[in-house]
């Protein structure tokens, strides 16, 4: 386990269910995060296939490094989100919230096990990638993915609002094979307040980005090095401009 400390974020690079564990209970407004989804591949041979060649098309492989934990099938995609989900419960404060991300195939799976590990589901919120995605012939455009989120109990009907539906593209600059808008998670952050948040599967830092844009505490954890690397770089980059937009009175 490598652990890295840049502003007020925690980067760790380890196995997330090694590391849930050592933190303290109740410690976090909210866990905000992407997990591998497992689903590109209906059989055991497509699944252990390459992230990149399971999510990429041709022209764009060996761009990105491969990332892990994306071979699950989804009974065993189930038992491993309820533990993960489980434990990262007990380290919310209570009430606070959990957005965690999906795609179409793993939602059914994805709104169960939130329940199984003790959350109370409030919702899908959509993300709309928009139309620069590939038309299919005949069938409708794969548009959409899902943030299932819930709350660790009763959460009082108070604080700050946000849209029910995002709609903006996939970055062009992307850091990851699956990476994410950092606006995107500037506003699924709005309604957990200004506690720590806790992403279990950082990948690039996207959620920690946003978080440093926001002024808020973050503890992100990653397995795959090459991914932990770039998470960092992107870290130390943010937390500088931040530094200099202050300066400057921005
Ligand atoms: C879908 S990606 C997250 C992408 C991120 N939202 C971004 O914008 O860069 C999921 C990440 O979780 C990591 N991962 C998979 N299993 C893990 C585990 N057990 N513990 C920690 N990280 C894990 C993968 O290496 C991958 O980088």
């Amino acid at each position: 386990m490598r652990i890295e400390k840049i502003g007020s974020a925690t980067l760790y690079l380890a196995d997330a269910l090694d590391v849930l564990p050592t933190l303290e209970a109740g410690s976090f407004a909210g866990i905000l995060t992407d997990p591998p989804y497992s689903s590109g591949g209906a059989f055991r041979g497509d699944r252990s296939a390459p992230t990149s060649a399971k999510y990429q098309s041709s022209q764009h492989r060996g761009i990105y490094p491969e990332f892990a934990g994306d071979t699950r099938d989804q009974r065993s995609y189930f038992a491993w989100s309820t533990l993960w989900l489980s434990r990262a419960r007990a380290l919310t404060a209570p009430g606070g919230i959990v957005c965690t991300f999906s795609d179409w195939r793993q939602l059914p799976t994805t709104t169960d096990a939130v329940q199984a590990a003790g959350w109370v589901w409030r919702g899908v919120v959509p993300w709309d990638k928009t139309e620069r995605g590939r038309p299919q012939l005949g069938r409708y455009r794969a548009q959409a993915e899902y943030v299932v989120w819930g709350t660790n109990g009763a959460r009082p009907l108070s604080g700050p609002t946000a849209p029910g539906v995002f709609r903006m593209p996939i970055p062009q600059q992307k850091h990851h094979i699956a990476g994410k808008p950092v606006d995107l998670m500037e506003g699924l952050l709005g309604p957990m307040g200004g506690g720590p948040i806790l992403d279990p599967f950082m990948g690039s830092g996207t959620v920690g980005v946003a978080c440093v844009a926001r002024g808020q505490d973050y503890v992100g954890i990653e397995m795959t090095e090459a991914y932990f690397e770039i998470a960092c770089q992107r870290m130390q980059e943010a937390s500088a401009q931040l530094m200099i937009d202050s300066v400057r009175g921005l």
